[in-house]
């Protein structure tokens, strides 16, 4: 199977779930026979096969049950319910189950288990309780996948390969000492000597500097603040242990298989999770798949929904991924898990596909009795079929069904593709996430967000990019706190504005260099010249303050104290101790532009914002007029146009439109009335707009 260098694995996928020779957009889930009597099994598959479910995921748990002890395996289950499987003609993404080692496993090697920065070693009798650096888990992990994937090659039921679990999810970042061993191979492999670690680690401060490599540890619990180098390479280094540990499990089997091979991601990976690098990840999937949960009570948890389907989508190179997960309704890990309204669920899942999914998976199929997760929605709920669930459950795979010609198709804008691009290096993130900086409340991913919401609010779709990707086709670049840049990404950057990009540079970005070094000179740093300003100093905002303006309304969380040198200023802080310091700017740079924001602007003057340099890039909305709670968002293919239609509103929307409603059935006849909470999928030919 080819890598994602051509991401051929979901168009794999969708040829093989076929009917009638039609590739078919996935829709199914986690399923999990074994919590559950065989006598279930026969009511599982007719209400699949009712629902319309046509891939499932086998055997994500289950390795106590199928290697009950060491290399004592059971695979008489499992047999069985692949061979229930697929008589019903239901395909398999079928696990390697080895996220959570069992009981006895851990019992016999406690060196496996993952020790915190404080020192305490974790027990297991949850998930996931291992450390990617023990050569027990990586050797009992390596022999079940051998063992699962010679046995399972041929399967008629099996069409793809379903590594660990959610790398990182519940699985405690390693402090230990076979951790440290590793950490210390990783750095030799980074640095080749002592001396260049030292220098990149700035280790003359506090008296840091290392006279050995046994000296080295991971980051732990110390008496203040750790090196911040030293977090940021233990942070690469862990996700690069956990990619050994999929790299290792992929290729036992590939050797055995051609079917796709993916692990499922974590979007924006928020809460207390193991640092992974998905676009690094993604490099090595023959699937993108990703996990998605909204978070119950965030007002605007559509946009965060919007947002890492098109950060997927961005690890996909822009082809199309497959959902892994999401949810029917509530979840069981927030504070309150606020149950999905009406519709809400149709609505989540297609917001999914009109950005690129081409299929739409649950966790899980039957709602657990039993275990952590039993208040956890499923498809089919504890209450049985005469539900709201289900009954929504049959009619989004009737929807699914009714969009099978969208797939393989790709997300689109307005000139044909997609014009903007927001930048989201990992590196950057992670670095704007380390201790003792200017303000607690700067935040890469809400600021990434705020970016991200402004152009949904303006009906403009974005990709995802890194500071160092080919950007030449985009209008238009938005680079929100991309606090740490290495010198490739910044020659990258000044090259797309001076050749005729148009870059937009938020506030405490391009700080550091790779080592989290201050680029030293004016601020930013990196773009100081660039952008035609001279920062001088920060001044973050107090809790809950706000400066004014002299246009696009206020700023919170940071302002600066500076100069424009070059640039004109677009607006600037009116009060307050760096009254009359550029707030906003524009410097014409080669034949592009490059803009600066100083500040956290509120939506409003986001949107004014966006007016300008949208126009002065010639970014245009994918639709005008469109009432403001309603969602479009385009895929195309081969002169055809699927452009999705989501009311997010409480009221009826009226839509001028022309086109077949995929969904309904019917031709628009030029006009589309959306019910609140709606969704249409209206085809055209892509000559139309
Ligand atoms: C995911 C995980 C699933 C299930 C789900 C619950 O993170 O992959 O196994 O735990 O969350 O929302």
């Amino acid at each position: 199977m080819d890598t994602n260098t051509d991401n051929a694995g979901m168009d794999y996928i969708t040829a093989r779930l076929a009917t009638e020779g039609s590739p078919a957009l996935a829709f199914g889930g986690d399923y999990n026979p074994e919590q559950w009597p065989e006598e279930t099994w026969d009511e599982d598959v007719r209400l699949m096969r009712e629902a319309g479910v046509n891939l499932v995921s086998v055997g994500i748990f289950s390795w106590s049950l199928l290697e009950p002890s060491e290399g004592v395996y059971d695979f008489g289950w499992l047999d069985r319910i692949l061979d229930l499987l697929h008589a019903n003609g239901i395909r398999v993404d079928l696990a390697n189950a080895t996220a959570s080692p069992p009981p006895w496993f851990s019992h016999k090697y406690p060196q496996s288990l993952p020790v915190t920065a404080d020192g305490v070693r974790h027990s297991y009798g949850s998930r996931q309780a291992f450390a990617a650096s023990s050569p027990d888990y990586r050797r009992a992990a390596a022999a079940l996948t051998e063992q699962i994937a010679a046995r399972y090659k041929d399967h008629p039921a099996v069409v793809m390969w379903h590594i660990h679990n959610e790398y990182g999810c519940h699985n405690q970042p390693d402090f230990s000492d076979g951790a440290a061993a590793g950490f210390r191979r990783w750095l030799e492999r980074r640095y080749g000597g002592l001396e260049d670690l030292n220098a990149a680690w700035g280790t003359a401060f506090w008296s840091q500097r290392y006279s050995a490599w046994d000296e080295i540890l991971p980051p732990r619990t110390s008496g203040t603040w750790v090196n911040p180098t030293q977090q940021l390479d233990f942070a690469r280094y862990s996700s690069d242990e956990l990619l050994e540990c999929y790299k290792a499990e992929a290729a036992i089997i590939r050797s055995h298989s051609g079917h796709p091979v993916t692990t499922n991601f974590m979007g924006f990976n928020m809460g207390l999770h193991q640092p992974v690098d998905y676009w690094r990840w993604s490099e090595e999937m023959d699937v993108v798949s990703n996990d998605h949960y909204l978070i119950s009570e965030d007002p605007r948890n559509f946009q965060e929904l919007a947002a890492t389907a098109d950060l997927t989508r961005g690890w996909a190179n822009g082809k199309p991924w497959l959902l892994m997960e999401h949810s029917t309704s509530a979840v069981n890990w927030q504070p309150r898990n606020i149950a999905k309204a009406p519709g809400e669920m149709l609505r989540n899942s297609l917001q999914h596909v009109a950005r690129g999914a081409d299929g739409a998976l649950f966790f899980q199929w039957r709602a657990s009795r039993a275990g952590a997760e039993k208040f956890h929605s499923g498809m089919l709920p504890h209450a049985g079929t005469d539900t709201k669930v289900w009954r929504e459950v049959v009619q989004l795979g009737r929807a699914l069904r009714s969009l099978a010609e969208v797939s393989g198709s790709v997300v689109t804008g307005a000139s044909g593709r997609v014009d903007v691009a927001i930048l989201h290096d990992t590196d950057a993130r992670w670095g704007s996430e380390l201790d003792s900086h200017p303000s607690i409340d700067s935040s890469n991913i809400a600021e990434t967000r705020r970016w991200h919401d402004a152009f949904y609010r303006a009906g403009i779709p974005t990709d995802f990019r890194r500071s160092t990707d080919d950007l030449s086709g985009y209008r238009l670049v938005v680079a929100p706190m991309q606090y740490l840049l290495s010198d490739a990404g910044v020659a990258n950057l000044a090259g797309y504005a001076q050749s005729g990009g148009h870059l937009v540079v938020s506030y405490f970005s391009g700080i550091v260099d790779e080592n989290d070094h201050i680029r030293l000179g004016s601020y930013p740093g990196a773009f100081s010249k660039l952008l035609g300003v001279q920062m001088e100093e920060f001044f973050p905002l107090r809790a809950g303050e706000s400066v004014r303006l002299s246009s696009f309304g206020t700023g919170t969380c940071w302002q600066e104290l500076g100069k424009a040198a070059g640039a004109e200023v677009l607006a600037a802080v009116t009060e307050g101790p760096a009254a009359g310091s550029p707030a906003v700017t524009r410097h014409r740079t080669g034949s592009g532009r490059a803009y600066y924001v100083a500040t956290s602007l509120a939506p409003a003057g986001m949107a004014e914002l966006l007016d300008v340099v949208c126009s002065d890039s010639a970014v245009q909305p994918l639709l005008t007029g469109l009432p403001a709670d309603v969602e479009v968002a385009r895929r195309s293919k081969n002169g055809t146009d699927w452009t999705f239609f989501i009311n997010h509103g409480a009221g009826e929307a009226r839509l001028d439109v022309n086109g077949v409603d995929l969904l309904s059935g019917d031709d628009t006849g030029g006009a589309l009335t959306l019910a609140a909470g709606g969704v249409a999928v209206v085809r055209s030919q892509t000559s139309i707009h």
